[in-house]
């Protein structure tokens, strides 16, 4: 991929005569998509670990890095209880001092077997494995190791090659790929690389999930880009897998309902500071989030639902998060 990329998108961007240039997406032949892996698991991989057909409710452990090992664990615990489905660091968490790498695994998976145990849901640990690449080798070998299913890498940031390797290595591993810096590329519709190509390059090397926007959070993109993002994981590509996409930055659990007619079933639904803000606190949250979730399965108002099944943490969810609408 790296010889294809400065072959189709390299020098000709940084000519004088070119002011302006965006590529906005790219149709492969069929033998250089086949010569590539493709998502391992995908959308039908991911779906039998957790064995539920509905969207799937996540969270981004925050404060983003500020915790040590032990809170960190403890607020995935928490996560988990109230009915978060999957749990990840936050894109920038490593191995920092104050929470290193494998003590973080360590203690994070005990907390899952033990709210697996209590709530009897499969959940899952997206740790970030984002390093310079044989490190990162080293911690998903690891993490799979451990028996963990889940990685998370900064796909941007570690650059196309690193990502081939990670893939290539073949680890039982569903891969998380989260964007940051993308916009860099993409946020211009002048200049750069679009969304669309990043999210197409990102399939055919073989990501399991995907960053794809919002459409109603807090970032940048148009519903229609977002959509147009979600159809290059999906769409027909000569028998590639789906990937799962993922909608995260900024969003609350009272826009389940409209994240749901924008997505349907087949995405991850991420709220960091959605669940972490809830007045009464990350497990109040987590099931704030699960309960707007049912509502909106039994397309029922989340006013309507909170009331009638007297669920406390979705009514204060309405308040809390409701003022910011
Ligand atoms: C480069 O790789 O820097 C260019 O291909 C330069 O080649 P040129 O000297 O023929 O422009
Ligand atoms: C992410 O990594 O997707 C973001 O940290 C989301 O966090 P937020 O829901 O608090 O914006
Ligand atoms: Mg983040």
């Amino acid at each position: 991929l790296p010889n294809i990329m400065s072959s189709i998108a390299g020098n000709v961007f940084g000519m004088k005569d070119v002011k302006w240039l965006r590529l906005n997406d790219i149709i492969f032949p069929k033998n250089i998509v086949k010569s590539f892996k493709g998502p391992k698991y995908g959308i039908e991989g991911i779906r039998r670990i957790f064995k539920v057909k509905r969207p799937l409710i996540g969270t981004i452990i925050k404060p983003k890095i500020g915790l040590n090992t032990h809170d960190h664990a403890l607020v995935a615990y928490n996560a988990w209880l109230g009915g978060c489905d999957i749990v990840k660091d936050d894109e920038n968490l490593s191995s920092q001092k104050f929470n290193k790498f494998e003590a973080r695994l360590k203690e994070t998976l005990k907390l899952k077997e033990k709210a697996e145990k209590e709530t009897g849901e499969k959940k899952g640990y997206m740790i970030t494995v984002t390093a310079e690449t044989k490190e990162m080798l080293k911690r998903a070998k690891l993490v799979q190791d451990y028996g963990n299913e889940y990685v998370m890498v900064d796909i941007i940031t570690i650059g196309w090659s690193a990502l081939q390797t990670l893939r290539n290595e073949n680890f039982n591993l569903v891969l998380h790929a989260h964007r940051a810096g993308h916009a860099a590329l993409d946020k211009s519709n002048k200049h750069g690389i679009s969304m669309k190509v990043i999210a197409r390059l990102a399939r055919m090397i073989g990501l399991d999930q995907l960053h794809v926007g919002t459409a109603i959070g807090k970032m940048f993109e148009t519903k229609k880009e977002v959509l147009e993002n979600k159809e290059v994981l999906v769409e027909e590509l000569y028998g590639l897998k789906s990937v799962m996409p993922v909608s995260s930055g900024g969003l609350h659990p009272l826009m389940i309902p409209e994240l749901y007619k924008i997505f349907g079933n087949n995405v991850i639904l991420q709220f960091g500071g959605g669940i972490h803000g809830h007045p009464l606190g990350t497990l109040a949250g987590a099931k704030a989030a699960r309960q707007a979730l049912a509502a909106t399965l039994e397309n029922k108002s989340l006013e309507n639902y909170a009331n009638t099944k007297h669920f406390i943490e979705l009514k204060a969810a309405l308040r809390h998060f409701g003022q910011n609408q």
